[in-house]
């Protein structure tokens, strides 16, 4: 199911999210602390669906939070950029893909007529999720992105209303 965030997600966010695994190709540090998530959390919770910037889809199996799916709608809203994280224990089931499939699902039937995602050129996971649902890859940014000590390569895909 993918839901809006609640205050009762903060130990499993916090958990996931402090995985050195989850957080390898990531813009934060793992240990995430657990003051920094309840403000995250609170900050998810309260977020206006479709508004300029991000906004965070939870997602949730048998009653417990398992991971995360980000919208990044821009001014126009026609279009957005996508960012994902499932905890460990749960990837390799197909609950990526399905719950990505389901947000693009929601933001195409709300006008946006372009998708972008990038992800570390080493992310194969990421890249693979991407390229099953339909996004092209587009481009290959060579030490565009400063990460964890080192300049990294960015990989560049797009998925269109049309596509
Ligand atoms: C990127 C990420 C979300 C992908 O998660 P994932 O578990 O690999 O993706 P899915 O849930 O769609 O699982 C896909 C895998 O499960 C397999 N699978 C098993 N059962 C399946 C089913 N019923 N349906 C679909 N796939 C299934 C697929 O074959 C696929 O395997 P493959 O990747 O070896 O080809 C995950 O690796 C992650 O959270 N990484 C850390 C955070 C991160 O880097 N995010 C991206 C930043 S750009």
């Amino acid at each position: 199911m993918i839901r809006r965030f609640a205050t009762r997600d903060v130990a499993a966010f916090t958990a996931y999210r402090s995985d050195p695994e989850v957080a390898r190709y990531q813009g934060w540090d793992a240990p995430v602390p657990e003051a920094a998530a309840r403000r995250l959390v609170a900050g998810f919770a309260a977020a206006e669906e479709g508004a300029p910037g991000w906004f965070q889809y939870a997602v949730e199996r048998d009653g417990g939070l398992i991971g995360d799916v980000g919208i990044r709608w821009a001014g126009n809203r026609v279009r957005a950029e996508v960012g994902f994280t499932i905890a460990r224990a749960h990837q390799g089931n197909g609950y990526a893909t399905e719950a990505v499939r389901c947000v693009l699902d929601r933001v195409f039937a709300a006008g946006v007529r372009r998708v972008s995602a990038e992800c570390d050129a080493r992310n194969t996971a990421s890249a693979r999720l991407l390229e099953r649902l339909g996004f092209s890859r587009e481009g290959h940014r060579r030490r565009h992105t400063w990460l964890k000590g080192e300049w990294t390569d960015d990989l560049l895909f797009g998925l269109t209303v049309e596509d």
